[in-house]
């Protein structure tokens, strides 16, 4: 059995973060995002292969895979030589493809349990089953309307306000039989939200959901990128960093230098190679990647910082994301909601701060 993982898109909404780094690739923690996805997939034995499929930058991610445990799973990278959709995308790898597949958003962390999906999907005989999950605003997302006996009856992607009907939308994992893909086109931009999904239903073909009540989220949006550290701090995702731990609250990694004075609030992350200099002060939700520094009687709080960026003294870093080798000067105030790419230059004492309201 294969599993695809689309992760050719170029996650416009997480620049400046994703302009070296594809969406995949992003470090949760210390991981790469898709190795999160790895752990769900060893679940399921059959799965003998998994099809990256990729466009947006595809060596970054064969190169950060290839130094990434797959947990055993054989990978193949197939780069579309121009973006499918995600239609377009599982058409392409319809020749690798024996029986049912497995196909994942390449952004979507969840503990679901694919067996269980799995066996559904083979006791209805199903052309397709769809794992739903509830989310308090659907409009971002596919809504999903299901009958009494869990067939789909309706899916529209993005659904303006006044069509959400229900709370269920499309968690971006699927099961699929390749013999529905005669629908679509070959090397054409096609969305299988849009076009496939839809047409199961207006065909009445066997589509049928799983609802999934565990964690669920799509890392898409700097927002929700930043909400996943948290979650998983808070314990609502089971998937702990590996580090030592203390108390169970923080989560240090070795070879970390902390000075004198330091205030650590718990919970927090602080990996490899970093220097928390004297009376710097994390605040709760502070993830800090390997190779920072974080200055003398400096603040962060709620933040994730890339690895090997530097906070100058003084400086208040609050809410905020920032890329891979920033540097941050002296008595800068950076946040709250703000998102600063790699490398990014802040000179002292400047504020980089919510605008206020217009007035
Ligand atoms: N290979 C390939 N080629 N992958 C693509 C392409 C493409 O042209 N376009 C998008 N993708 C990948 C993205 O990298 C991402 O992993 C996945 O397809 C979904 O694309 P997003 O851009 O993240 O879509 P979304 O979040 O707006 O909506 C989708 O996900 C929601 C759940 O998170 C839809 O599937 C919704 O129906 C769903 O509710
Ligand atoms: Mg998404």
């Amino acid at each position: 059995m294969k599993a695809i993982i689309l992760a050719g898109g170029q996650a416009i909404r997480l620049r400046p973060l994703t302009v070296n780094t594809p969406k995949a690739i992003v470090p949760i923690f210390n991981r790469p995002f898709l190795s999160y996805q790895f752990d769900l997939l060893k679940q399921v034995k059959e799965i003998d292969e998994v099809i990256l499929s990729l466009n947006y930058q595809p060596d970054k991610i064969e190169t950060v895979v290839e130094q990434t445990t797959t947990e055993g799973l054989k990978v193949r990278y197939l780069v579309e030589p121009k973006p499918l959709g995600t239609g377009g995308a599982v058409k392409y790898a319809e020749s690798y493809l024996d029986d049912s597949v497995i196909v994942l958003n390449g952004d979507v962390l969840t503990q679901i349990d694919l067996n269980a999906v799995l066996e559904i999907h083979r006791e209805r005989r199903a052309s397709a089953t769809i794992v739903l999950t509830p989310v308090a605003n659907p409009s971002a997302y596919g809504l999903v309307e299901t009958d009494s006996d869990g067939n789909v009856r309706k899916f529209i992607e993005k659904p303006d306000p006044n069509l959400i009907t229900c709370n269920t939308i499309n968690a971006g994992v699927y099961i699929l039989e390749p013999s529905t893909f005669d629908r679509i086109p070959k090397d054409t931009m096609w969305s299988i939200e849009r076009s496939y999904f839809p047409s199961l239903v207006n065909r009445r073909e066997t589509f049928i959901a799983y609802i999934n009540d565990d964690y669920w989220i799509d890392i898409g949006t700097p927002a929700k990128y930043k909400k996943v550290h948290r979650d998983i701090m808070d314990g609502k995702y089971r998937a702990l960093p590996q580090l030592k731990t203390q108390g169970s609250l923080a989560w240090l990694a070795p070879n970390v230098r902390v000075e004198s004075g330091v205030k650590l609030e718990g919970p927090y992350f602080i990996d490899r190679d970093c220097v928390i200099r004297k009376q710097a002060h994390l605040r709760p939700y502070a993830v800090i990647g390997h190779g920072c520094t974080i200055g003398e009687d400096a603040q962060v709080g709620d933040s994730v910082i890339w690895p090997n960026t530097t906070i100058g003294q003084n400086s208040r870093v609050s809410n905020s994301l920032l890329g891979r080798k920033c540097r941050i000067g002296h008595s800068v105030t950076i946040g709250p909601d703000l998102v600063l790419g790699d490398e990014s230059v802040v000179t002292d004492y400047s504020r980089i701060e919510r605008p206020a309201p217009m007035t």
